[in-house]
């Protein structure tokens, strides 16, 4: 069959409030022009992130019954543990809040002053996580993951040269670990391959560096390895995944992505001696080591969700109905980066807008123009985000979609309205920011439009 459905039914639904677009107009000038101060009810298609999003499965809710609340050693921690055992191969699991909390308590480790962490990109959180722990994060992807056109198969690897000179030029002794993000998603979403991914841990080897997975996405990468990497055709998205964790000595994982739940991190390593100092601090501000800050269920949850996520069916589906979305969009002249990754469309923002210069906002300008067309909320990945100090190599503008959530006809009216807005492209204003605070500007900067 060529129709690829949802491998799923639906036995709990959430209304979709219909708004006009008089209602949009006034939401949106009341928001300031900031997407993320309308309330979500006022949001027709929610494509603003892919974290902590996911429906949860039948199966999901049946183990949030079950949880078990005790304090220490609860049944639940332990179907957890085994579970992140079985998938990964690495001892020790620390449960955490969400990614962020896992990446704080890795940093104030083995961050600190004069250490350098590189990483093909890192994500906003880890970054600031990184600086501040007073380290320094560089991001070391190939040359194709910033060139929106390229179709390069695996535009999330690390450039190995890049690398290596700043081995030689910072020294490996400053350089306490070094991560990969799977997928990429500051870069567009895009995989790294078990061929770079294999490269980058010899080099970490031969130098004695600890080499870590920003894992949020790890079954998405593995199936687009499954699709896309010669001689990887052959092995389910288990395997490839259970490849990758074998090749690291740790991993940050959100679980509000792949793991498919609302809430919830984890973080891993094979260190005793590190395991055992990041216990005495997931202790001191997440909660005890059996639990990490979360409720039995939360565990369950978790636990049911990094299973469900590497069901071949459910990955097929996932990955071609983002690649669907991608290619609708393509076909209408409107350039995203090529080709479709894992779990968002990244539309390019300067060239939809090729009137607007970065100075006007041309990402912000098209998700104001989505929310106004038709209700669609999506995030500005540009010049907003990043601020005039770290310029940005790309104007983005992130449809991600929310895992199990939205059908293909949700999809069909995105492709629909965003052709709309694409065909009136000149008539697009650009931004100006009238207020914004210190640090992460673009959740509470307020904009006007220009004349
Ligand atoms: N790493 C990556 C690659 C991420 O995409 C995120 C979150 C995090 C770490 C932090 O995880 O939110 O659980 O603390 N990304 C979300 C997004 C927020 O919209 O892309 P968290």
């Amino acid at each position: 069959m060529k129709t690829i459905i949802e491998p799923f039914k639906i036995k709990m639904v959430e209304p979709i409030k219909l708004t006009t677009r008089a209602e949009r107009e006034a939401i949106l000038r009341k928001a300031c022009f900031n997407v993320f101060q309308i309330p979500a009810e006022e949001v027709m298609i929610d494509l603003l992130t892919d974290s902590g999003t996911a429906a949860m499965s039948s199966e999901q809710w049946a183990g949030m019954m079950r949880g078990d609340e005790s304090y220490a050693g609860a049944r639940s921690w332990y179907r957890f543990e085994a579970v992140l055992r079985d998938l990964t191969g690495i001892a020790h699991v620390l449960p955490t809040h969400q990614g962020r909390a896992s990446e704080r308590i890795l940093f104030e480790l083995i961050g600190g002053p004069g250490k350098v962490i590189p990483s093909n990109n890192h994500f906003d959180t880890t970054r600031a996580n990184i600086e501040h722990s007073g380290a320094k994060a560089v991001d070391l992807v190939i040359a194709e993951g910033t060139q929106p056109k390229n179709r390069h198969p695996f535009k999330g690897n690390m450039d190995l040269a890049k690398l290596d000179r700043l081995i030689a030029e910072v020294g490996a002794a400053n350089i306490p670990v070094c991560m990969m993000t799977v997928t990429n998603n500051s870069g567009g979403g895009q995989p790294a391959s078990l061929a770079n991914l294999g490269e980058v841990r010899t080099i970490c080897r031969r130098h004695g560096i600890p080499f870590f997975l920003d894992a949020c996405r790890f079954a998405e990468n593995a199936y687009l390895v499954k699709q896309r990497e010669p001689g990887q055709e052959g092995k389910n998205a288990r395997e490839i995944a259970r490849a990758m964790f074998d090749l690291a000595d740790g991993a940050t994982i959100s679980a509000k992505k792949d793991g498919l739940v609302n809430i919830g991190g984890v973080l891993l390593m094979r260190d005793d001696a590190l395991a055992a100092r990041a216990n005495n601090l997931l202790i001191l501000t997440e909660g005890f080591i059996t639990y990490g800050g979360l409720a039995g269920r939360d565990l369950e949850a978790m636990a049911q969700g990094f299973t469900e996520v590497l069901d071949e069916h459910y990955l097929e589906y996932r990955i071609r109905s983002v690649a669907y979305l991608g290619e609708h969009l393509l076909q209408a002249g409107i350039q995203i980066v090529e080709p479709p990754g894992g779990h968002a469309i990244y539309i390019d923002a300067a060239a939809f807008c090729a009137h607007l210069p970065a100075s006007q906002f041309p990402g912000q300008a098209l998700v104001c123009a989505l929310y106004r067309h038709a209700g669609i909320r999506a995030v500005e990945i540009g010049s907003v985000m990043f601020g005039e100090a770290r310029p940005p190599p790309m104007e983005l503008v992130r449809l991600a979609i929310p895992r199990r959530v939205y059908t293909q006809s949700h999809i069909d009216y995105v492709i629909e309205a965003t052709i709309e807005v694409f065909q009136r492209r000149d008539r697009l204003r650009g931004l100006r920011i009238v207020e914004e605070p210190r640090a992460l500007r673009h959740f509470t900067a307020k904009f006007e439009e220009m004349v």
